[in-house]
């Protein structure tokens, strides 16, 4: 150990802490990174009231007019650090082709050395003049066999109160951890050391960043970024990119999925999960208010982004949301898309990146039909409907989102912390598409849900850095979360329905959906949001066999205009049709497209798929 580095250096080792592996690994990574001191987070409300206090007090966050939004706070980023970096993202398997073509590899070698052991390793000294936090958290529930824990490092104040809210947090997962239970080190440093007396910036962060993974040793590095997924590692980097590769190991799922109950009038209960990529509805989705003409139905959300699903010894799939809190997308949300998650905004929540209104409360683009007259932008800058009209500045940033407990949803599932999970009765995947792809389609069987699922594309979102609105493969919505090869991926999902064939076991059906296609009008054409109900219906009865499964076409089964239930709702057969229709100019450039991704992945890519493939093809072609 630096000894220099250590001087003065306290561990402040709480006396509940019995783990002294953690303990070892923690004065490591304080004498690393040249921490100032450390703070062992309990995970209690006093403790998050005086840390979010520290915040203000720094100038990261606001404290919002207590009278309109209690006990809530916004904070505003570096305009550089607003969303997932997946170019600066890698997986460090052992071989790149364990990582696969659609991940960044470096050799673990290289890149610890590049991190941790080169002479000007980014994260030596990266912690200095700062409080490296102690965060313990657990990904599902407290003790659950489904559950796993791990503990994050962080020199961020704002990482550890977010991941109070997104995690079970605290004391009592240092008590499960025992003196040596099993927990994924993650380490997460905002890369801007503070000199001797220098004054810190409200938001600090590095230019440079490095989110890294090594799945072999189920380890997770995050520099210069404070930012959502970026930052708060128990959500994508271990939820889906470490977790997909324990998955596979032991047989069970990761997935970027919401998971909802749908009650129906009788009190019949069934539970879906739905994969869509970032910033393509899955919250909204698991709040879904059922629409006129659905008296009795109720929807209820276990989890809004991440689902871990496990096969049981009766052939069930059983799925659990590993988190605790909802990290959601802001802009669009309102009283009348998701009236559900803005009573779940009412109090207790951790903006970034939405304006302030000018009695100090939050505003978004799409949360009213008109702007207030005057705003503070989220960059701290006046804003005006005019200034907005002359310059196009958005008020918040599109990837603006808020930070709050699962317990503020009224229409929160009581199963929702049940250890033992959820069964999952169907799969549905959907992407951003504003051409070719129809609003709803059920596969005939496992092989082609997983095809159509596997060769999903959607439109980039501000969800990620880089460029928006083009359509890219994004295959079961798990393009940026794969913890290694894509194809490998594939056959997991494979074996694990054949799996559950062979023990005479009934599988989800699996059914793709694209809410997003636009008219010529250049604006969609279907309604979406409570009236995807009328989707999810015509879904669930495909499921209990009682509803007609419509048209064979290209690849599955779509529903006529008369199988869906239109009480309530002015939607004619012909904009049925626009939503619906299949243009075979378009799939066979869509089938290309297909081609591409299939190449990319050949060396792990499962025979059944190609032949799924060729089967289209014959069909598109005849
Ligand atoms: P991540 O948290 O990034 O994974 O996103 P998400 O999949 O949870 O997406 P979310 O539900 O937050 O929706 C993202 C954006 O899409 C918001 O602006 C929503 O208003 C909009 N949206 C959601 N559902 C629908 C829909 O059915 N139709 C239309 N037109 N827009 C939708
Ligand atoms: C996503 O991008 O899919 C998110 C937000 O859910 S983040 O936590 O930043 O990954
Ligand atoms: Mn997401």
């Amino acid at each position: 150990m630096n000894q220099p580095a250590m001087e003065g250096l306290r561990l402040n080792v709480p006396a509940y802490v019995r783990h002294n592996r953690l303990v070892a690994w923690v004065a490591e990574i304080a004498a690393l990174t040249e921490a100032r001191d450390v703070y062992w987070c309990d995970g209690s409300q006093e403790e998050y009231d005086r840390l979010c206090q520290q915040l203000v007090d720094a100038g990261t966050m606001k404290r919002l007019n207590s009278a309109k939004r209690p006990n809530s706070y916004l904070a505003c980023s570096d305009p550089s650090d607003v969303a997932r970096v997946e170019d600066r993202t890698f997986i460090c398997s052992e071989t790149q082709e364990g990582a696969g073509p659609t991940n960044n590899w470096m050799a673990p070698a290289e890149m610890r050395a590049l991190l941790q052991t080169g002479e000007n390793a980014l994260f030596r000294g990266a912690m200095r003049g700062r409080t490296l936090y102690v965060v313990p958290f657990s990904m599902g529930p407290l003790g659950s066999p489904i559950s796993q824990l791990g503990v994050e490092l962080s020199d961020s104040a704002y990482v550890a109160v977010n991941m109070r809210i997104m995690t079970r947090m605290g004391k009592r997962v240092l008590e499960l951890l025992g003196e040596d239970g099993e927990f994924v080190p993650c380490v997460h440093t905002v890369g801007a050391p503070l000199a001797e007396g220098q004054k810190d910036v409200t938001w600090p962060c590095n230019k440079t960043k490095y989110i890294v993974h090594y799945p072999a040793t189920r380890e997770i590095w995050s520099y210069g970024s404070g930012y959502g997924g970026n930052a708060l590692l128990g959500k994508k980097c271990f939820a889906l990119r470490i977790a997909s590769n324990m998955g596979r190991d032991e047989g069970w799922l990761a997935e970027h999925m919401l998971v909802l109950g749908v009650t129906d009038p009788a009190g019949k209960k069934h539970h879906v999960a739905a994969a869509f990529p970032s910033a393509c509805g899955k919250t909204n989705f698991a709040m879904l208010v059922p629409p006129a003409g659905f008296e009795g139905w109720k929807v209820t959300t276990i989890g809004d982004d991440i689902a871990w699903i496990k096969p049981t010894a009766d052939g069930k799939l059983r799925a659990i949301n590993p988190e605790a809190g909802y990290f959601g997308v802001a802009p669009g949300t309102n009283e009348k898309t998701n009236p559900n998650c803005m009573a779940s905004l009412q109090r207790d929540v951790i903006f970034t990146n939405v304006a302030l209104t000018d009695d100090g409360d939050v505003w978004w683009e799409g949360m009213t039909d008109e702007a207030p007259a005057h705003l503070i932008d989220w960059q701290g800058q006046d804003w005006t409907p005019q200034i907005a009209k002359e310059t196009g500045r958005k008020a918040a940033h599109p990837n603006a989102r808020f930070t709050v407990a699962a317990t503020n949803n009224p229409v929160l599932d009581p199963e929702w912390d049940n250890p033992e999970g959820v069964v999952i009765d169907a799969f549905i995947f959907g992407g951003r598409r504003s051409t070719t792809v129809p609003l709803v389609t059920e596969a005939r069987d496992w092989v082609e849900g997983v095809y159509m699922a596997a060769t999903m594309g959607s439109e980039t979102t501000a969800a990620a850095a880089g460029q928006q609105g083009v359509v890219r493969r994004d295959p079961f919505a798990m393009l940026p979360f794969a913890g290694y090869h894509m194809g490998a991926y594939f056959k997991h999902w494979l074996n694990l329905g054949a799996k559950l064939q062979e023990q005479g076991a009934k599988l989800p059906g699996i059914f793709c959906v694209n809410w997003f296609r636009k008219g010529a009008d250049g604006k969609f054409t279907w309604p979406g949001y409570g009236e995807n109900m009328r989707v999810l219906q015509w879904i669930l009865g495909r499921v209990e066999g009682t509803a007609p499964k419509g048209e064979e076409h290209l690849f599955g089964t779509t529903p006529r205009y008369e199988d869906l239930n239109w009480t309530g709702l002015n939607f004619s057969a012909d904009q049925f049709k626009s939503v619906t229709s299949i243009d075979r100019e378009a799939w066979l450039h869509e089938v290309k497209l297909h081609d591409e991704l299939f190449e990319l992945l050949k060396s792990h890519l499962p025979a059944e798929l190609a032949e799924a493939k060729a089967r289209l093809e014959k069909h598109l072609t005849a």
